[in-house]
């Protein structure tokens, strides 16, 4: 896979997945080889249910999926997304910020750490914290987010309730490319929830992380079957 930059003006860039690299077998015929699936590290801060949904769909066809999750990675021991990751069977990693001096440092940490799995695409999953300067230094381009609200309205930390309190009649979720802002990426897509007059924080988040893990699921699959290009603001997969 590789991804470049197309000019100068940042307004375009392409990851391409595919891969298909033209072979010639043992008789001299052309024959196209499969690509490799997209290597993920997906990072988590709790019960990782998108991280669920994204290692159930791949266990369901793991040919298919084009992606397999290499490593899981934490800013805090003892969730539940880790345990997940471990019942699969797959490295995990725990990089907490009280752990360094600064916070500059504990994005080099979390970059190194990551980087030890060189994955194609970094996948924040109900990761809640915002990656620096080191990160995106390395990742930056190959790292989406799920956010549980219809951005740019109500980016940061309590996007649910933010919506809430505003008064919307629907919000929902977005997958987005990360960037050096909080929630401000290129917005690869998004899903609708209706707010009900009875919803409380709880169960309007409840119901867009139902919407949410299946958008998830379908922005890596796509991704990791078709590739991605970033023109200005707008993701396009093919
Ligand atoms: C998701 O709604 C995500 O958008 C938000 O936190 C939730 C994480 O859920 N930042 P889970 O850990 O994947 O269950």
């Amino acid at each position: 896979m590789t991804k470049t930059t197309t000019n100068t003006t940042n307004t375009a860039s392409t990851m391409n997945t595919t891969g298909v690299t033209g072979v010639r077998d043992a008789t001299g015929m052309a024959e196209r080889r499969a690509p490799r699936p997209l290597r993920l590290v997906v990072l988590v801060s709790g019960s990782g249910t998108n991280l669920q949904a994204l290692l159930d769909a791949i266990a369901a066809d793991p040919a298919g999926f084009g992606a397999e999750i290499v490593a899981v990675g934490a800013d805090r021991p003892g969730i539940t997304g880790l345990e997940r990751a471990q019942r699969a069977g797959l490295p995990t990693f725990v990089c907490r910020v009280k752990d360094h001096a600064t916070r500059e440092e504990w994005d080099e940490a979390l970059a190194e750490a990551t980087a030890a799995y060189r994955p194609d695409l970094v996948v924040s999953a109900g990761f809640m914290k915002i990656v620096g300067k080191a990160f995106l230094a390395r990742f930056g381009g190959r790292v989406i987010n799920t956010h549980p609200a219809l951005l740019p309205s109500f980016p940061g930390a309590h996007g649910v309730r933010d919506a809430l309190a505003h008064g919307v009649q629907v919000t929902g979720c977005t997958v987005h490319l990360v960037d050096d802002g909080v929630d401000t990426g290129p917005i690869i897509a998004q899903g609708v929830v209706q707010v009900r007059d009875e919803d409380d924080e709880d169960t309007l988040h409840e119901r867009i992380k139902e919407v949410e893990r299946g958008l998830l699921v379908d922005v890596v699959r796509r991704i990791a079957r078709n590739g991605y290009r970033v023109v200005g603001r707008r993701v396009l997969i093919p």
